[in-house]
């Protein structure tokens, strides 16, 4: 099937000082896309005398199906505490880029297909872990990206840090905060469920700083009667009650040693919980009598406003990305490196996850001021 029509924008001057780049979100959102494509913006205004921002709808989405807009520089005006997208985001899996859509649109092709007929300079990506494998799909195609990190879970290999991280931090922190008074006066035992499916860097900061009493993560498989010695020590300390920071992905040691196929068929003969925190809780009542009561912030925490450090941390690599595209030197994400702000090659990020070694200092540190991990 042919390209879908490009309507074709006039390019207003086209010399060594002008500029014309696309612009897209993409995945889950969080609170600092806002913040920076704002970074980005400014500084290519700042660089460049003659700037043409087109922003692509819901993500590749409007890269593939052209849907896009000129910006303004006033678009880019008042949107640094604003959480959410300007341009919409939506995600478009990467195991699906090389599949035909349903009327049979090849969507690599459509991409490149607007990508040039906008005679783009080259095209800026905000996004997480299959949004940069995609990003890397296009360098290989021969597209000039420059792709920035985005995830609440801070789990994309090559940065020490995403933006939306912190700012989610803060909101599940503020989750268990609140849980606290409540636990304290009733004596039961509290489970908060932290977003993160693979990774458990947000439950793991989210835990600490809300003084959770267990912290459950996908890379420290838990054992249940662990987790239940841990709540029975602190009965028999006289606490009153227990706090869990539980991520999405936590796992039993039973099912990680399951091969994906064995653990879908064991879930078929099981009760079904709505989230793996209700299962884990349904274990602890029925192991120590205690009550139990389940609390998922869910998409809370990549809503509202973002905090100070992603509002830095935002400027920085935008203006960093801003650098890069000044330089020509395509094909890169921008990341934090300790307190420096540089540069990693895509292929070297895509398809790799940042994950929590077990090992690591914060898990014994944790540890040391006796927080259990359930293993
Ligand atoms: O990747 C960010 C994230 O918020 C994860 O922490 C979470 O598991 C997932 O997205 C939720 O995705 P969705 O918004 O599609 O339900």
């Amino acid at each position: 099937m042919t390209c879908p029509p490009t309507p074709s924008i006039p390019i207003q001057r086209k010399d060594v000082f002008s500029m014309r780049v696309g612009m897209l979100t993409s995945g889950g959102d969080c609170q600092a896309l806002n913040a920076t494509m704002r970074g980005v913006a400014k500084s290519l205004y700042k660089m460049f005398e003659d700037v043409e921002i087109i922003g692509f709808e819901d993500g590749y989405k409007g890269l593939i199906y052209a849907d896009y807009h000129m910006l303004k520089s006033s678009d880019f005006s008042g949107i640094l505490t604003k959480g959410g997208t300007i341009l919409g985001t939506s995600r478009q899996p990467f195991k699906l880029m090389r599949v035909p859509d349903e009327f049979g649109l090849d969507k690599v092709e459509a991409m490149k297909h607007t990508y040039k007929k906008l005679r783009l300079e080259c095209l800026v990506v905000l996004g997480g872990n299959g949004s940069q494998k995609t990003a890397n799909l296009l360098r290989e195609e021969g597209l000039n990206i420059v792709s920035l990190p985005k995830t609440i879970d801070n789990d994309l290999w090559g940065t020490d840090m995403t933006f939306g991280f912190h700012s989610a931090v803060e909101i599940a922190t503020n989750a268990i905060d609140c849980i606290h008074t409540t636990a304290a006066s009733h004596g039961r035992v509290f489970i908060v469920e932290v977003m993160g499916h693979k990774v458990g860097w947000l439950t793991l900061y989210a835990g600490l700083a809300g003084g959770a009493d267990i912290i459950l993560l996908p890379e420290i498989p838990y054992d249940v009667d662990m987790v239940v010695n841990a709540i029975k020590e602190r009965t028999r300390q006289g606490k009153r009650f227990s706090i869990l920071a539980v991520a999405e992905g936590a796992i039993s040691k039973e099912d990680a040693a399951l091969s994906k196929k064995e653990l879908k068929e064991k879930k078929k003969t099981q009760v079904v919980f709505p989230s793996v925190a209700y299962e884990i809780g349904a274990m602890i009542t029925e192991r120590t009598g205690q009550e139990v009561r389940v609390t998922v912030p869910g998409h809370t925490q990549r809503g509202g406003e973002p905090c100070p450090f992603d509002r830095v941390l935002s400027t920085r690599l935008g203006a960093e990305a801003a650098n890069l595209i000044r330089e020509k030197k395509y094909g890169y994400m921008v990341a934090v490196k300790g307190d420096e702000i540089t540069s990693v090659p895509l292929q070297e990020v895509a398809g790799r996850l940042k994950t929590i070694d077990p090992e690591s200092a914060i898990i014994k540190e944790a540890k040391r001021v006796g927080i259990s991990f359930g293993d």
